[in-house]
């Protein structure tokens, strides 16, 4: 049985929201990161600041991380994107643990079309087998409503494809630096 973790940060609920329904259609272990510090997420002052940490790459100081993600056979880590990237916490994980030739899947929950953060995500985990991409928009944070958009047929179908590549060996290709 392989094991599998789903490691992800979420600071208004979506990206908790599509994690733990991951959770529920496969079996696997969550981890919530949590900045010591975190932003106000009901203030318009969390575009400002959490925008200008994204921006300069800040590794912000983490929450004890009580599991081991180098023991799992893939991690999934999901972000939201903020200022056309990866979470200020998930470049701390990404620090704090050597994935180059892991598995992993990376998960983006935004509200454009997070291409380019999906970009900038994969060259973080340069060095990692990206075995599963998967990105979602949301324009809202009604719950009922992002059930309805599909979005937990969408995670369904992925957890089972993920699963797939896993036992098969499918992936979508090491991010290698060029030369
Ligand atoms: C600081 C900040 C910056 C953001 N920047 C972007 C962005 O560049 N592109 C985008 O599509 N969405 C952006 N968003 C929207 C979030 O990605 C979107 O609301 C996401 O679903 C939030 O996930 P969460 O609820 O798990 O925190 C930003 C949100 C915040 C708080």
């Amino acid at each position: 049985m392989k094991k599998v973790l789903i490691v992800y940060y979420s600071l208004t609920g979506n990206t908790r929201f599509i994690a733990e329904t991951l959770k529920d259609a496969m079996e696997a272990d969550l981890l919530e990161i949590q900045p010591i510090k975190e932003l106000n997420p009901d203030s318009g002052m969390k575009f400002v600041w959490g925008g200008a940490q994204a921006t300069m790459k800040i590794k912000p100081k983490l929450k004890p991380i009580e599991v081991n993600p180098l023991e799992y056979d893939l991690v999934i880590i999901g972000t939201p994107v903020w200022a056309w990237t990866i979470t200020p916490p998930i470049r701390s994980f990404l620090s704090m643990f050597n994935l180059v030739e892991k598995k992993v899947a990376l998960l983006t929950c935004s509200a454009g079309s997070g291409d380019k953060a999906m970009e900038r995500f994969k060259k973080a985990l340069k060095g990692s087998d990206v075995i599963g991409q998967i990105k979602f928009q949301f324009t809202s944070q009604d719950q009922a409503e992002q059930e309805f958009t599909g979005n937990k047929v969408r995670v369904k179908a992925w957890a089972s494809e993920l699963l797939e590549n896993l036992n098969g060996g499918n992936s979508i290709g090491t991010i290698q630096e060029i030369a």
